[in-house]
């Protein structure tokens, strides 16, 4: 194979960022799409004016066509294991949108079956991908750099778009659906998987059998009146090697914060210290008290997705595993899992 023929199950707003950038890798092809909402396949058609990609409302038509190798799930959370299975099942290597699945055995599941049939299962952890993290690992290889001994993230957000992710059932929860992405990067910058986790958090502004009007910045408004999901929490991990970690996350934010609301960083053993909004890098103690650290943002907003895109298309080419595979998502999943299960019984201390 010298072209990976690649379909999109599931045309929102994250296949459409994939789709930009897919467009942008020679060695792949978008063949298929597949979407029940008409709208959302006109809407992602329009981005692939060189393709002609058959299109189907039915996931399991789009599975049968022999002219897809591999797959992009981008659908709700939910539906990540019934397609993911069966995609496995019609011999599609994966690439699933992240949260892997909603809890640790849906993820399991889905590693097992790839393992069994010999396909790629990369998780959509496009974090690793981006300039700015990646800076933050170079800085940790340097000389004397030190272990993280504390990492952070706070995230004050805006609502979430969408009125799938309020529920709990359908999302695995907040800090699943949102904050797996942050729980990996704890785990990839300590280089352990956690001891345990402990955390706390609740309902104080959306809340279920109350109406709520949802604004997520800078289009979606809409109602509910039956979130199930928590709009806050503060979750505290310990790892083995002595190293914690710490996330703060709030989901009612009324206005775009964007990169405003966001802050990520850890303090190292050597006592470096390196921070970002997400977008900017601040290095503390890396030959001198403090610089700004410059950032290659390349082909810009695409490039987490570009690096990520291109990685599932040469893990396939080349028969080898993703530096995200299954396992890379199911331990993230699993961080906010038992997050999600210690919020539940009153803040205890959940071993991993
Ligand atoms: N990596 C990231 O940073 C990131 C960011 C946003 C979303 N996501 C993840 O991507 C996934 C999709 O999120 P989104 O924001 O694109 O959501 P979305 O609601 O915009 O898109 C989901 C799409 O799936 C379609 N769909 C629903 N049921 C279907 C079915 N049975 N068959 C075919 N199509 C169906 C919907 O019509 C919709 O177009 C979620 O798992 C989400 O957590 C990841």
């Amino acid at each position: 194979m010298s072209r990976v023929k690649i379909g999109i199950i599931g045309c929102g707003d994250m296949a459409k960022v994939h789709a930009a950038g897919l467009v942008q890798i020679e060695e792949a092809e978008i063949t298929a799409l597949c979407d029940t909402s008409n709208d959302r396949l006109e809407a992602i058609k329009k981005l692939l004016p060189q393709a002609t990609p058959a299109v189907y409302s039915d996931y399991r038509e789009l599975l049968l066509d022999k002219n897809v190798d591999a797959v992009l799930v981008a659908l709700p959370n939910f539906l990540h294991l019934e397609v993911g299975l069966a995609a496995f099942e019609h011999g599609k290597h994966i690439l699933m949108e992240k949260p892997m699945g909603r809890n640790t055995e849906e993820c399991d599941a889905l590693i097992c079956m790839a393992e069994e049939k010999g396909l790629v299962l990369q998780s959509g952890m496009l974090l690793r991908y981006a300039p700015v993290y990646k800076a933050i690992e170079e800085h940790l290889a340097m000389p004397g750099a030190g272990e993280p001994s504390i990492a952070w993230v706070n995230e004050f957000r805006a609502n979430f778009p969408h009125k799938w992710r309020y529920s709990q059932s359908l999302t695995g929860g907040a800090l699943v659906e949102k904050c797996c992405h942050h729980f990996d990067l704890f785990n990839w910058w300590v280089g352990e998987l956690p001891e345990s986790v402990m955390a706390t958090g609740g309902q104080n502004v959306i809340k279920n059998r109350q109406p709520y009007h949802v604004y997520c910045p800078p289009t979606e408004e809409f109602e509910i009146d039956d979130a199930t999901i928590i709009d806050h929490a503060a979750v505290s991990i310990n790892y083995p090697g002595g190293a914690k970690a710490n996330l703060l996350l709030s989901l009612h934010l009324d206005f775009d914060a964007s990169a405003d609301g966001y802050e990520a960083g850890l303090v190292t053993t050597t006592g470096k210290r390196l921070v970002t909004n997400g977008q900017h890098l601040t290095a503390y103690g890396f030959g001198d008290a403090k610089h700004a650290v410059e950032i290659d943002t390349g082909q810009g907003k695409d490039l987490p997705l570009l690096g990520e895109d291109r990685e599932f298309v040469q893990s396939i080419l080349l028969g080898r595993k993703p530096f995200t595979d299954g396992k890379v998502g199911r331990d993230s999943v699993r961080v906010g899992e038992l997050a999600e299960l210690s919020i539940a019984k009153g803040g205890e201390k959940i071993p991993f």
